[in-house]
């Protein structure tokens, strides 16, 4: 996802670009290990790529405030180093084999190399936070706390006569949305904005957090330019919010009824699912229910005053809706 900024923001596109180069040097100095293993497996993903989604908003939303206050650019480094070390637990779960364009660590060294190493990256992140203060401590505990609650969520499922999708849309505020939010939270929180305007920011966050996932999971189905193998949602049995549908629908024929209800390891079935998921009429579902999302988050910007960051918050969620990569 490339976010195109349109060229009345020039001025604080550089800033950003700035503010991100800072985030990228202290990210790599903070995962530096005397312990080669550690220093390897963690810089693998980090050098690897990715799109560096919530430190901008990190940093975006601290442009509501003194954008230069000094915890603002380690808060975006403890956002992204939680989230990569989410991705390395998540790939093992979901027994992913690519991530950002490379190997997944699962895929490199194992599952208990994996988990380590994601272990490791969250040790780094709470360090930083440690010199933030208690209350941004209390931010991720809290955030971590719904993230793992909606990966357990999605693990288990819906309970018997449960709403699906209602159960889904929870378990991606939950596992993505949450820290979405916690990055606007602290990028407010950092820069002095109101508790009130942050609030407002996090509420944001959590919007776009939801759209983001359900945007990243129609990619996952639509298209094979996302760093990461198209169909591993179907290939785990993991339904993802087009699948929910298809399957809400009654008329559904049988075939494709079975092939959403199980993890497909067989290639042809694979291809065959979701060759009938494409073109189902489940994805134009699924795109109404993203554009209601990006719809709630651009809502949130009505509270925040005008000038260029509310545009720069507006011009992402557009990037989110139409997500190509
Ligand atoms: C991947 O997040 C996990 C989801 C929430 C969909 P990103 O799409 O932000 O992954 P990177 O950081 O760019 O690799
Ligand atoms: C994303 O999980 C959320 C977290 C990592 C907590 P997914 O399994 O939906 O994301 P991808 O598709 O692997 O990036
Ligand atoms: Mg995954
Ligand atoms: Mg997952």
């Amino acid at each position: 996802m490339s976010v195109l900024f349109p060229e009345s923001l020039e001025s604080l596109e550089l800033k950003l670009t700035d503010g991100l180069a800072s985030v990228e040097a202290m990210l790599r100095a903070e995962i530096a290990s005397d312990y080669e293993l550690a220093d390897i497996t963690a810089r693998h993903l980090v050098e690897a790529g990715g799109k560096r989604f919530r430190p901008l908003l990190v940093l975006l939303a601290a442009e509501f405030g003194d954008s230069s206050a000094p915890g603002v650019v380690p808060s975006a480094v403890v956002v992204e180093l939680t989230h990569l070390a989410t991705l390395y637990h998540d790939d093992v779960m979901d027994e992913a084999t690519v991530r950002r364009g490379a190997q997944s660590a699962n895929a490199r060294w194992g599952n208990s190399v994996a988990i380590l190493s994601g272990d490791f990256l969250f040790a780094r992140s709470s360090k930083i936070l440690a010199d933030l203060g208690p209350e941004a401590v209390r931010v991720q505990a809290q955030t971590f706390e719904r993230l793992v609650i909606g990966q357990l969520m999605e693990t288990v499922g819906p309970k018997d006569g449960e709403d699906a999708v209602k159960h889904h849309i929870q378990v991606l505020a939950d596992k993505t949305g949450s820290l979405i939010a916690a990055a606007g939270r602290y990028g407010a929180m950092m820069s002095g904005v109101s508790a009130e305007l942050t609030n407002v920011i996090a509420e944001f966050g959590e919007a776009i957090g939801i759209a983001f996932q359900l945007s990243d999971d129609l990619l996952d189905i639509e298209s094979n330019v996302s760093g990461k193998t198209p169909g591993t949602d179907l290939r785990e049995g993991v339904k993802t919010l087009p699948a929910l549908l298809a399957l809400a629908d009654p008329s559904l024929d049988a075939r494709l009824r079975d092939l959403l209800s199980r993890p497909l390891p067989d290639d042809d079935e694979h291809a065959e699912a979701l060759a009938a998921l494409r073109v189902h009429p489940a994805m134009g579902a699924a795109r109404g229910v993203l554009g209601e999302w990006t719809a709630k988050s651009i809502s949130c910007l009505d509270q925040l005053p005008d000038g260029d960051a509310k545009e720069a918050l507006r011009t992402l969620c557009d990037s989110v809706a139409n997500r190509a990569i």
